[in-house]
């Protein structure tokens, strides 16, 4: 029998991305009752499991076989208006044919950069940021460059110094800038809206897109930062939102806003590729749902995790361990010089604690070795003080 040589029949481009590390190798299996200050999973007990199987039920007593189709609900057409309302109260005004329904910020992510990069195109993206994201785009092209963020998030400055040298020296300039401005996923940090204003003005001066992710955007602590959508005037901004954060991921809910021209494009590529069940059933849910209410008690259920975080970091890490403290979002952003992250992560599976190592958040992921990122989403608060205080010895001791 002649083997079947499966790579021969993989296309230039997919042989090129299999090069890469397989998405999610960043998160090893975890032993069984690990404390996962891994996860950027919401808290389980803020998932609506009962409230979604209402909903489910009501869809279709009401509906019947009409969202079992692939169109045919009325509530697919209903969610697009919440998701155009929710919007609109962040200061985003949409039309309806400038807002696209995606399976998650991971869909729109992907529809963006199959319709807007080739090999030959460039991308700029923070560094560190979403390693998923950071998969996407090196599936299209290679060439990614990144810019340095601090605690005001994006160095904007940076970035012009680097568009001005590529001006310069005639190469190609970034076709988008992808930016987490909001409670960034690694850092928890949030960009200034003076820099906000700068990536905007830049965005003119060199002729580029911004895609913003705003997947933790409703999440603050105290009030929402205003959305790099809200002030755009030129249609540059590509904004991707998500419910994953805000109601439960394993819906695949999220959007593209933007120019009616992306959207037409991008759902031409979409297709029947998102979940119409799951769209109709969350449309029932947003009805029955007092979100505004459920927004506050997201926020002060994560405020208060994180507190918990941070204070037990404060009791048991080390004195040379720094972070930065986040006004939202998921996330705590930790350097310890001196440890290399990954290394030390399989004592910490085998002590039964797991966090990310930073590396997989940069494109050069030398840069990463000394970080990890820490989720206050998932663990419960005692789970997290132990889990803090695990890691604490460890670290000592390999600083030791
Ligand atoms: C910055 C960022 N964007 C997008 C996503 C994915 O969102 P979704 O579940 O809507 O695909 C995540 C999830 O971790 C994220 O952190």
């Amino acid at each position: 029998m002649v083997e079947v040589k499966v790579e021969s029949f993989f296309s230039e481009n997919i042989k090129a991305a299999l090069k890469n590390d397989p998405p999610g190798a960043w998160m090893p299996d975890l032993p069984d009752g690990c404390i996962r200050l891994s996860s950027g999973y919401p808290d389980p007990a803020l998932v609506p499991a009962e409230e979604l199987k209402v909903a489910v039920a009501r869809l279709l007593d009401e509906e019947q076989d009409l969202p079992l189709h692939y169109l045919g609900s009325p509530r697919i057409p209903r969610l697009k208006q919440q998701i155009q309302k929710r919007l609109e109260e962040r200061g985003i005004c949409v039309l309806e044919e400038q807002l696209l329904i995606t399976s998650g910020a991971c869909q729109g992510i992907d529809l963006i950069a199959r319709v807007l990069l080739d090999d030959k195109a460039v991308v700029a993206v923070e560094s560190p940021t979403y390693m998923e994201a950071l998969e996407v785009f090196q599936n299209y092209t290679k060439r990614i460059i990144s810019i340095p963020i601090d605690e005001q998030g994006l160095q904007t400055y940076r970035l012009k110094e680097m568009l001005n040298e590529r001006k310069r020296t005639g190469q190609t300039l970034p076709r988008f800038v992808y930016t987490i401005p909001t409670f960034q996923n690694p850092t928890g940090t949030t960009m200034t809206i003076e820099r906000r204003k700068h990536l905007l003005e830049l965005s003119i001066e060199y002729d580029f897109l911004i895609l913003e992710d705003d997947a933790y955007g409703e999440l603050s602590f105290d009030k929402n930062p205003v959305p790099i959508k809200s002030i755009d005037t030129c249609g540059r901004v590509l904004q991707v939102g998500s419910l994953s954060k805000v109601v439960a991921p394993g819906m695949r809910i999220g959007w593209i806003a933007g120019e009616s021209e992306f959207i037409k494009a991008f759902e031409w590529f979409k297709k029947d590729l998102d979940h119409p069940f799951a769209q109709s059933s969350m449309a029932v849910y947003l009805e029955n749902t007092d979100f505004e209410k459920r927004l506050d008690l997201l926020k002060d259920t994560y405020r208060s995790k994180c507190t918990a975080l941070i204070h037990s970091m404060e009791q048991f890490l080390p004195e040379s361990v720094s972070w930065y403290v986040p006004d939202g979002g998921y996330f705590v952003w930790v350097r310890i010089p001196g440890v290399d992250t990954s290394q030390l992560l399989s004592q910490a599976l085998a002590e039964g604690v797991s966090y990310v190592p930073g590396k997989y958040f940069f494109l050069d992921q030398n840069d990463g070795a000394e970080f990890l990122r820490l989720s206050f989403s998932f663990a419960n608060e005692k789970e997290m003080i132990e889990g803090i205080r695990r890691l604490g010895q460890l670290i000592a001791s390999s600083l030791s």
